[in-house]
């Protein structure tokens, strides 16, 4: 069953093609790595999944329906800077979202209630390695500590369809395969779908089920924003045989 069906989409600025004809089925349960150059759209085709863009013309369709129209619960989004609350403590940055879950107006919970958001949090915190951290404020974490914890967040909301906007990319080479040992289990215990933008194609190819390349297949010097960038690449990352395409792909990168 597909999570995500995008139906012919093109998103125009005016008279600015930013992506178009783009068609794409993405499978319930997969990890979608998406590549290109950049100003290419990458963020656009998540802000499309997010429901915080519109298409110009065609559909995305979430279980084969249109999209609400406001950004749901059923969809998050980890973004390269770290977004957590700078005034709450790390066991605060978790339970916030329980608390908006549950009491969107007021985003209080007290008694029994809060108790089981409490320990629900405090599972979702050790499951990023964060437990002995508990009640520090980011401002005492590391980069790779914040980013943790902006992923228990985004992922205390239960997302169906999980939102990575380059999420790795401001954190060193060592923090970041900690991050790559952590998300992949957290992918499969929890059969989300994820859609990850990442500049660095082997992290694709060490996370992902299927790799997507956007970019301008055209251009055009005298006009330069007269096409859009579409789907050049799609594969298959579960196969034999992907891995020697690789090389190909990364000379095409900017
Ligand atoms: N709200 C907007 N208004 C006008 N142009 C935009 C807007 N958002 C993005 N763009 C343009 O769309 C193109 C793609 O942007 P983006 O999706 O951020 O690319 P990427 O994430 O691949 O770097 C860029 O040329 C950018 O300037
Ligand atoms: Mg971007």
């Amino acid at each position: 069953m597909s999570a995500l069906s995008f139906r012919n989409v093109w998103v125009e600025y005016g008279s600015q093609i930013v992506l178009e004809r783009i068609n794409i089925e993405i499978a319930s349960g997969s990890f979608l790595s998406v590549v290109g150059p950049s100003g290419a759209g990458k963020s656009t085709f998540l802000r499309l999944i997010l429901g915080q863009e519109r298409p110009s013309q065609g559909a995305v369709l979430l279980d084969g329906k249109p999209f609400p129209a406001e950004p749901g619960p059923d969809r998050g989004i980890v973004f390269q800077r770290y977004s957590v609350f700078p005034h709450l403590s790390v066991l605060g940055n978790v339970l916030v979202s329980y608390e908006f879950e549950q009491r969107p107006f007021t985003a209080r919970l007290f008694g029994a209630a809060r108790r089981r958001a409490i320990e629900k949090s405090e599972a979702l915190i050790e499951g990023v390695g964060l437990a002995e951290h508990r009640d520090k404020y980011p401002s005492a974490l590391s980069g790779g500590m914040q980013q943790r914890l902006a992923i228990a967040q985004a992922l205390a909301r239960r997302p169906r369809v999980l939102l990575l906007d380059e999420p790795f990319g401001a954190l060193d080479p060592g923090t970041r395969a900690q991050m790559h040992g952590l998300i992949k289990p957290l992918w499969r215990d929890l059969k989300m779908t994820i859609v990850m933008v990442t500049h660095d194609i082997r992290e694709a190819f060490a996370l992902a089920t299927r790799l997507i390349a956007l970019d301008r297949p055209r251009r055009d010097p005298q006009a330069p924003e007269r096409y859009g960038a579409k789907i050049t690449y799609d594969l298959d990352l579960t196969r034999d045989g992907a891995v020697p395409v690789l090389g190909f792909l990364k000379t095409g990168m900017g």
